[in-house]
């Protein structure tokens, strides 16, 4: 079956898929994201990535290349023509294509919008989850505009293929006094020998993750203590377990972090609970 992509107003085969040369999200990167999980045929979490869509392109003064109730119906229509039960729905919106300039183009430049779909193995993402996952610390390098979703994502290229090369699955940047901000895309938590579930605020330093914002509702429902402030990667080590969230990963444990192992080097107990529970506490928006 082929792949199919929404690109600005026509569902087109992916493969033949195409922007122009001069679509600012290629020149300048100047243009937002987002990530929704798929799970049996639902759009997980939908409101909140919405939420923060518009948030990220008011932003950025970036227009709304839709209102939400089109959007939505080209996201499930992205799925369903993709076959996509489980796996992910991509959200892609710049300023439009227009003869290259760094001032923003004319009002009449209408935004672009992009949205593919693929399906992910739940099966391999669980073992996945099982095994765990290591993590490598490495110097914040990003601008302070990371609660924006934005495309620009080149440092956080570089500090994930940096983190492969070191076997390792994730990078966490750490800011000039020490602290965790997050991963290249996945937000940072750890778990104290207390049991007390850390996190940094979303106020700097972050992207305000969708999952995390899950995982803090589901937490407080299950009365487990929540604490939203940095951490550094000395009492990350020391702590009782560490992992990640995101759409793409979920809860995944974070068994080492810059080759030394988390507790005992083995998933935790409570980030494997919060994984297995997650989606009793996510919001599924059927089509
Ligand atoms: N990344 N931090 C960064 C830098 C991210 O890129 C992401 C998501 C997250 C987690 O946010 P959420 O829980 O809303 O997915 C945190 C997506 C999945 C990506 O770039 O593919």
């Amino acid at each position: 079956m082929s792949r199919i992509a929404y690109v600005n107003g026509r569902y087109v085969r992916h493969a033949a898929a195409a922007v122009h040369i001069e679509d600012r999200g290629y020149q300048f990167a100047d243009g937002v994201y987002e990530v929704c999980e798929v799970r049996d045929g639902a759009l997980i979490d939908e409101a909140r990535h919405l939420t923060r869509l518009k948030r990220s392109l008011k932003e950025l003064s970036i227009r709304e290349p839709m209102d939400e109730k089109a959007l939505k119906i080209v996201l499930r229509e992205t799925v369903r023509r993709n076959r996509v039960r489980d796996g992910i729905v991509y959200i892609q919106i710049t300023r439009g294509v227009s003869r290259r300039d760094h001032y923003f183009p004319p009002d009449s430049v209408r935004p672009a919008l992009v949205v593919t779909s693929r399906s992910a193995d739940r099966a391999k993402a669980e073992a996945g989850a099982a095994a765990g996952v290591k993590v490598i610390s490495t110097p914040e390098n990003r601008w302070p505009r990371v609660d924006i979703k934005s495309v620009a994502l080149l440092p956080n290229v570089l500090a994930k293929q940096m983190a492969k090369d070191a076997g390792a699955k994730e990078a966490w940047y750490v800011d000039a006094s020490g602290h965790v901000t997050e991963g290249g895309s996945t937000n940072a938590w750890i778990v104290t020998k207390d049991g007390v579930l850390v996190t940094r605020p979303a106020e700097s330093g972050i992207l305000r993750g969708v999952t995390r914002a899950t995982v803090i509702d589901m937490a407080e429902k299950l009365q487990m203590r929540v604490q939203e402030r940095a951490f550094t990667i000395a009492e990350a080590k020391a702590a009782k377990e560490a992992f990640i969230t995101a759409a793409t990963a979920l809860v995944t444990p974070v068994i080492a972090i810059d080759g030394e192992p988390v507790g005992d080097g083995a998933p935790g107990p409570v980030a494997l609970a919060l994984r297995r529970r997650f989606h009793e506490f996510a919001e599924r928006a059927d089509g």
